[in-house]
């Protein structure tokens, strides 16, 4: 190969990499580098290959020289080329962003379906009065059962059904030690609704999760009857589900209450075609008068005082009140889901 030739492929080689180079730079600054490493006059590199012309014959220069210019004048027109475009992108937006893109949507936080239910349950018994308690989660044997007139040998009691810790404590079962607490810490008139989360040894399946929320209510004075606790949850009954709601009290069993009731209640739905049907009957809650005993052991004149208590899951209520048939559904915390509960 010639020395022209070599010159030449030299050029050629040096034209490919500065515009590569002029691709790649993304700001004014960037371009002006390469046009000096390129370009310049001194250090450039074209002008470092054009050195080698000095030892060349008079009829070989023009082609070199000849090539030269070519390669310059394409450099400077892509680097022309190159400022027109990043000014163009500028005035669309900083940097090259798109502004005329459609915006991305983003996640907005929001109460959790059961959370939603359980503020809604609580603010019709704060109209009707209430106010709130709460209690440990972490509680000992004594408050969450033996105080509830519920003796360790119960089966509720029983390993099988219990978180037991150490030392006699245990993660509470129920709301119901929150009425132990509450009578001792206030004297009577009691009105309180105590939310909270509590712990069984339950399998995960479709009704069960082994930590789930429960409302705890309870009201005491001097005189309260049977009568105050129906018409008390009835109340509740109509303000939350609506006024057509109808509400049943079956005869139960529970160590803390007596009598103890179990509450259902039939709704009334209308259809999208307007046709109003109602619902089967479903079990809502447990409730029932504060056994003396109870109040005994929180300190209370049972000669004196009487009550009555109550407690619901707001997960069931949750699942009723959205449909949902798998309780788990609320737990896997899958967006997609949740997001469908979101209050606007
Ligand atoms: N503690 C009961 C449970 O976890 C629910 C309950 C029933 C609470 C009757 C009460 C009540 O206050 O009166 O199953």
């Amino acid at each position: 190969m010639s020395d022209v030739d070599s010159l030449i492929g030299q050029l050629q080689s040096l034209e490919q990499q500065a515009l590569e180079a002029v691709g790649a730079a993304s700001d004014p600054a960037a371009l002006e580098a390469v046009r000096i490493e390129f370009l310049g006059r001194k250090e450039g590199r074209i002008s470092g290959v054009l050195r080698g012309l000095g030892s060349m014959s008079a009829e070989e220069r023009p082609r070199v020289g000849a090539e030269a210019n070519r390669v310059k004048e394409v450099l400077e027109s892509s680097l022309e080329a190159r400022i027109e475009a990043l000014n163009a992108q500028v005035s669309t937006g900083a940097s090259g962003v798109d502004l005329t893109l459609p915006g991305r949507g983003q996640w907005r936080g929001g109460l959790h379906p059961i959370s939603q239910v359980m503020d809604e349950i609580w603010q019709v018994f704060q109209a009707m009065g209430f106010s709130r308690a709460r209690g440990p989660e972490v509680e000992s044997e004594w408050y969450n059962f033996e105080a509830l007139n519920t003796p360790l040998d119960h089966p509720a009691a029983d390993e099988q059904d219990t978180l037991y810790l150490r030392d006699g404590f245990l993660l509470r079962s129920h709301t119901s030690p929150v009425q132990v607490r509450t009578m001792q810490a206030h004297a009577p008139p009691i009105r309180v609704l105590a939310p909270g989360w509590v712990y069984r040894r339950d399998t995960y399946d479709a009704t069960h999760t082994p930590a789930f929320a429960q409302i705890e209510g309870l009201v005491i004075d001097e005189g309260v009857s049977f009568i105050d606790l129906r018409a008390t949850l009835a109340e509740f009954a109509r303000r939350f589900w609506g006024p057509g709601t109808r509400v049943r009290f079956r005869p139960s069993f529970f160590p803390f209450t007596e009598p103890s009731v179990e509450v259902d209640v039939k709704r009334t739905l209308t259809g999208p075609d307007g046709e109003e049907r109602e619902t089967d009957w479903l079990e809502i809650m447990g409730a029932g008068m504060v056994d003396p005993a109870v109040l005994e052991a929180a300190g209370l004149d049972s000669e004196r005082y009487t009550g009555f208590a109550f407690g619901m899951g707001p997960g069931r209520i949750a699942m009723l009140r959205y449909g949902v048939d798998d309780l788990r559904t609320f737990f896997d915390n899958d967006m997609r889901f949740l997001a469908r509960y979101q209050d606007d």
